[in-house]
């Protein structure tokens, strides 16, 4: 089946349950005992395996082309549940230097209280990595289009690195989606997403997800079973549905986002405009490489600085002056008072994202319309 076809067939309970086209919401906390003989396998909301949970399990795997997946109450989630199945005190783990905020506070303020150290690499630079490695380095942390600047580094080779150290490689594949990437055909372990974003598609509800083989998921599985962080039938519904529409939303705001960034980046208000679609951007050739396309976000700076970020924000007419990502409505924010809020001003600075920095969220409204108001509030 291909991707947009898995979408909608992929996992889905045959024959359907009670002839239900859609899937039902199943909201019973627990079930029959069914002769369980593992106290996870034991159905129960808790323990992520309601029918709910185990269709989207199912479908997910599909969609990432691995053994298995695994849903959870958010990405933070996904991502800190994944990261404490790995890691022990002790340990040691790589990171690429420019991830999501709240992943990389979990990396400097968390791990460390709990004696694991990380270090932050660029991950363009292969040839910096291996001066990096320690007895106790167990893990390589990436994201495959990196929030906010719109980055691609080098994908495939900290996937062979990490093989080849037998170190566990993660990537964060929420901006890309599978639609847009599939990190396990390029080696990756372990996959994780705020499903938040693309994946549920509606700014409704905080879910999360891990993906990849039954060997490396199965020890997150036991993290969220125990810390609790499952999700909920409703939203496994919500994101269920959402789903299905995930290659028409993606395709639509990446080349939105594209022709969006093109004519911020011909606008002379505008100093620069982060985005590796443009020809001029340092990754632009290894995305097109890699990438079926870059995802409904891009970055940018104004000529007149925090005021000019300012005025534009309050100017704007169609977006939402929101964090958060990959809904139908075009949000904008500026991740230093958002989503890097939690960086030291230090960390942001040597990231590139400047007080200035603007970061808009493409949704599913007219491209023309969203240029239009751009143009507008930036003259
Ligand atoms: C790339 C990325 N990963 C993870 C997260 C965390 O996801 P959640 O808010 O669902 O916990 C976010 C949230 O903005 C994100 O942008």
């Amino acid at each position: 089946m291909r991707v947009e076809t898995k979408l909608i067939h992929a996992g889905e309970l045959r024959p359907r349950p009670q002839g239900a086209v859609s899937m039902p919401i199943y909201q019973s906390a627990t079930y029959e005992y069914g002769g369980a003989t593992d106290y996870h396998d034991i159905q129960y909301i808790r323990l992520n395996n309601t029918p709910n949970h185990t269709v989207l399990h199912a479908k997910l795997a599909a969609l990432e082309g691995t053994e298995t997946a695994l849903v959870t109450s958010s990405g933070m989630a996904a991502i800190s549940s994944t990261l404490l199945s790995i890691l022990a005190t002790g340990d040691h783990v790589l990171a690429h230097d420019g991830l999501y905020g709240g992943t990389s506070d979990f990396f400097t303020t968390d791990l460390p209280k709990l004696g694991i150290t990380c270090t932050f690499v660029d991950a363009n630079r292969p040839e910096t990595w291996e001066a990096q490695l320690t007895p106790k380095t167990r893990a390589f942390y990436v994201e495959t289009i990196t929030n906010p600047l719109v980055q691609v580094v080098a994908l495939p080779e900290v996937a062979r690195f990490a093989k080849a150290h037998g170190l566990i490689s993660i990537i964060d594949n929420t901006l890309a989606t599978p639609i847009l990437f599939r990190p396990a055909e390029h080696g990756f372990d372990l996959i994780v997403h705020s499903a938040t974003k693309y994946l549920n598609g509606h700014s409704d509800i905080v879910a999360g997800v891990v993906a990849g083989s039954a060997k490396h998921v199965a020890p997150v599985k036991h993290k969220v079973d125990h810390f609790g962080g499952s999700l909920d039938p409703h939203a496994c519904f919500l994101l269920h549905r959402g789903l299905k529409t995930l290659a028409l939303r993606v395709r639509h705001q990446s080349a939105s986002a594209l022709e969006v960034a093109t004519a911020l980046a011909r606008h002379p208000a505008v100093k620069r405009v982060h985005h590796a679609g443009l020809p001029d951007h340092r990754d632009h050739a290894r995305a097109k490489q890699l990438l079926g396309g870059l995802g409904g976000m891009l970055a940018f700076e104004l000529a007149d600085g925090v005021a000019g970020a300012t005025r534009f924000l309050e100017r704007m007419r169609l977006p939402a002056h929101a964090p958060s990502l990959g809904g139908p409505e075009t949000l904008a924010t500026r991740p230093a008072t958002t989503s890097h809020a939690g960086l030291s001003p230090q960390a942001r600075a040597r990231q590139g994202i400047t007080d200035d920095l603007i970061r808009i969220s493409i949704g599913l409204e007219a491209t023309e319309d969203l240029i239009e108001d751009f143009t507008a509030a930036l003259t």
